[in-house]
């Protein structure tokens, strides 16, 4: 089941963060993410979280800031499900949606194509020694 963030989740969701990047909860607010118009967080909950979808949004844009799924629970549909609920309910399709990916994230890369993410600009190192591209939809 998909549903935005509770405030209760937050402590769940740092750790399912810290898997995906060293310094998540440095760089990424939840607490005050959940309160804020400009952040939306929706999880995967089965029988516990197992996976999250974090965009921003400004007034002519989204940024697809970080999805994660548990590891054991990959390659089941559960972040392109998190995408499309995005799209389905939240999405106002006049705003454009970027998004980050490191240029050896093979798996990210082949998800955000499968949604028609295109990549329009490279990042030199980017994350760290690895080069990033931007990706933008392209709603076909
Ligand atoms: C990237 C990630 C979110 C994908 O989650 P997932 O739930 O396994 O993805 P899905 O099952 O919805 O798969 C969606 C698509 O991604 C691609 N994909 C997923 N796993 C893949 C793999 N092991 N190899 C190749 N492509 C893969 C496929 O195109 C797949 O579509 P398909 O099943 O129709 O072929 C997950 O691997 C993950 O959490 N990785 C670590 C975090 C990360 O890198 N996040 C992205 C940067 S923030």
């Amino acid at each position: 089941m998909i549903r935005k963030a509770r405030i209760d989740d937050v402590q769940v969701l740092n750790s399912l963060g810290e898997k995906l990047l060293a310094n998540f909860t440095k760089t990424y607010n939840l607490t005050n993410y959940i309160n804020d118009k400009n952040y939306l967080i929706l999880v995967n909950e089965d029988m516990f979280i197992n996976g999250f979808l974090l965009i921003s949004e400004n007034a002519s844009a989204y940024e697809l800031e970080a999805i994660f799924v548990l590891e054991e629970d990959r390659q089941k549909g559960i972040a392109s499900n998190l995408i499309k609920y995005f799209i389905d309910n939240y999405y106002q399709n006049h705003k454009d949606i970027f998004l980050e990916v490191a240029t050896n994230n093979i798996k990210a890369l082949k998800l955000y194509q499968k949604f028609a993410f295109e990549i329009v600009n490279t990042r030199p190192k980017y994350y760290e020694n690895i080069d990033a591209y931007v990706m933008k939809r392209v709603e076909k």
